[in-house]
């Protein structure tokens, strides 16, 4: 089996009700059959350990205020990634992530409008004292410019018009806070996320999610191994 020395890190983002689900199964099965199913570890933000799916309850049901819901954003990936993303990365695994810290960005940052300068300096928080458990550590690392912000090798970015999204959501289940937001706020979330990948081009593909099924897949596929990740050749 192959094997990666960094590990892999990939992530999949979208407004809600682009459609990205049943591609982050199929390319979890795709990275299985390559790599080995022990390799592969299917997560999700907000959420992937307990606290941080009870603190996904939270974020997707309860009113609060944007730095509210941004600190427990935060709080949510700052243990996801503690106990499963770093420890699955330095064994050299693969993480396939629906969402990450994009996605607080989209929707904190464009949805909610709140400052991206905070935002960024929560992120920083949550991720410059990661490995640190006592206070003395803590004070004497905050500072640490050596420590990297974690970031996905590959984003996914699944894009539809809100529009579209919203006729695909409605009646489909029970909208939580998000789902139930105006096509106006995805809109946002999706000025959002390009803003992010303009940010950042190289760790992005986007795909164009209002084709057929079989053609987004081809496209995630395409996304995957052009940047080596997977074998080419593997049948659609
Ligand atoms: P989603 O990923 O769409 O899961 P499901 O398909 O089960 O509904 O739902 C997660 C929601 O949380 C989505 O509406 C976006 C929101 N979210 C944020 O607002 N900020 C974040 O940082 C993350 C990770 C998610």
């Amino acid at each position: 089996m192959k094997s990666l020395e960094n590990g892999l890190f990939i992530s999949f983002e979208g407004i809600d009700g682009a459609g990205k689900s049943t591609h982050i199964d199929a390319l979890v099965a795709a990275f299985k059959a390559e790599f080995g199913a022990d390799k592969v570890i299917q997560t999700r933000e907000p959420g992937g350990t307990p606290l941080a799916e009870k603190l996904r309850q939270m974020i997707l049901n309860d009113a609060m205020d944007a730095l509210t819901e941004s600190f427990l954003v935060f709080a949510a990936r700052r243990d996801h990634l503690n106990k499963v993303i770093e420890p699955t990365l330095a064994r050299g695994d693969v993480v396939l992530c629906d969402r990450f810290t994009d996605a607080t960005f989209a929707y904190q940052g464009g949805g909610r409008g709140f400052d991206l300068k905070t935002l960024s300096y929560l992120e920083q928080i949550t991720q410059q004292i990661r490995w640190l458990e006592s206070d003395l550590e803590v004070k004497s690392s905050v500072s640490e410019p050596s420590i990297q912000i974690r970031q996905p090798d590959l984003t996914i970015w699944f894009d539809l018009p809100p529009e579209i999204a919203a006729e695909r959501l409605a009646g489909a289940r029970v909208p939580d806070k998000f789902e139930a937001q105006p096509v106006e706020f995805f809109r946002q979330v999706a000025a959002g996320y390009q803003k992010r990948m303009d940010e950042n081009p190289a760790r992005f593909a986007k795909i164009n999610a209002n084709q057929s099924r079989e053609t987004v897949w081809a496209d995630v596929l395409q996304a995957v191994e052009s940047k080596g990740f997977l074998k080419k050749g593997r049948s659609a």
